[in-house]
């Protein structure tokens, strides 16, 4: 059994860096056509090109509302997307007392306001086609939660809810609709958030003894959003070395 996306149309949000680009990978060497975005419209030549097979690139910025709005014209207006991976997302630390309310509408606005937009216009098409998979993109924070990571634990939950309801209300047009929840992720967001001294902390306390790599969390996309995917929906796939089970 493989992964393949072949005649596939895949959409994956913030592609550009990190766990989004890996995925992009993964589902092109699988096949896949890709749509994919970052928030900047100088990329375009460069994503088009990157990952080998045809591509078409959407520079969204989901803090703005009207380059969202545009960004979901365009959406709806596509004959047919088979995959849908909801990864943009954004996190910025700090305590209770100190999270502001753009912390809140910047957070809100890309980690949650945009999966279930994008959520709504990419299921219209997958109806027509009788044919869909959904992926958000939580976290171990949508489903455990420690001190600064309010805003963001908000929003994470908030994905998994989209994706029950959107999985019992789109199960009849065989539209499946799960979340992974990846752990610690060699990104820039993790990188930008901790130093190396913290992050071989925490290392320390994973079961698996390491930081996931974008691959770990990606394979486990794939097969979500993959054919294989015959009868799981509605779920939460924790990846994350077993941190959120010690
Ligand atoms: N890394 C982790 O440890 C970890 C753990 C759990 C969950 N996650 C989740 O996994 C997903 C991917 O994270 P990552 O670690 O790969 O992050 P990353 O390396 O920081 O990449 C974030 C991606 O989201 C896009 N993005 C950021 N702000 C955006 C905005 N305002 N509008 C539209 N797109 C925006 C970025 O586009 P630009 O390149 O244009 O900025 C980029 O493509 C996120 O949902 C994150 O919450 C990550």
């Amino acid at each position: 059994m493989t992964f393949d996306f072949s005649g596939q149309v895949v959409l994956v949000t913030g592609a550009s860096r990190g766990i989004g680009e890996q995925m992009a990978h993964d589902f092109a060497e699988c096949g896949a056509q890709l749509i994919v975005t970052s928030t900047s419209s100088d990329d375009r030549e460069e994503l088009v090109e990157r990952f080998g097979v045809p591509t078409s690139f959407y520079p969204v910025d989901f803090t703005d509302r009207a380059s969202t709005n545009a960004f979901l014209d365009q959406l709806r207006s596509i004959e047919r997307i088979d995959v849908c991976v909801n990864n943009a997302g954004t996190t910025r630390h700090g305590s209770l007392d100190a999270a502001s309310s753009d912390d809140w509408d910047v957070t809100t606005n890309v980690n949650l306001r945009a999966p279930f937009f994008v959520t709504q216009a990419v299921a219209n098409s997958m109806k027509r086609h009788g044919y869909g998979r959904i992926i958000n993109i939580s976290s171990i924070w949508g489903h455990i939660a420690m001190p600064t990571r309010s805003v963001y634990a908000a929003t994470k939950f908030g994905v998994r809810g989209i994706a029950l309801a959107a999985a019992a209300e789109l199960a009849p047009f065989n539209i499946l609709v799960n979340t992974v929840s990846p752990g610690f992720t060699l990104t820039d967001m993790v990188r930008q958030n901790y130093s190396k001294a913290e992050l071989k902390e925490i290392a320390a306390r994973i079961p698996l003894a390491r930081l996931a790599e974008p691959s770990d969390i990606s394979k486990a996309v794939l097969f979500l959003a993959s054919k294989l995917n015959t009868y799981i929906t509605g779920q939460s796939l924790l990846v994350d070395g077993g941190y959120s089970i010690v």
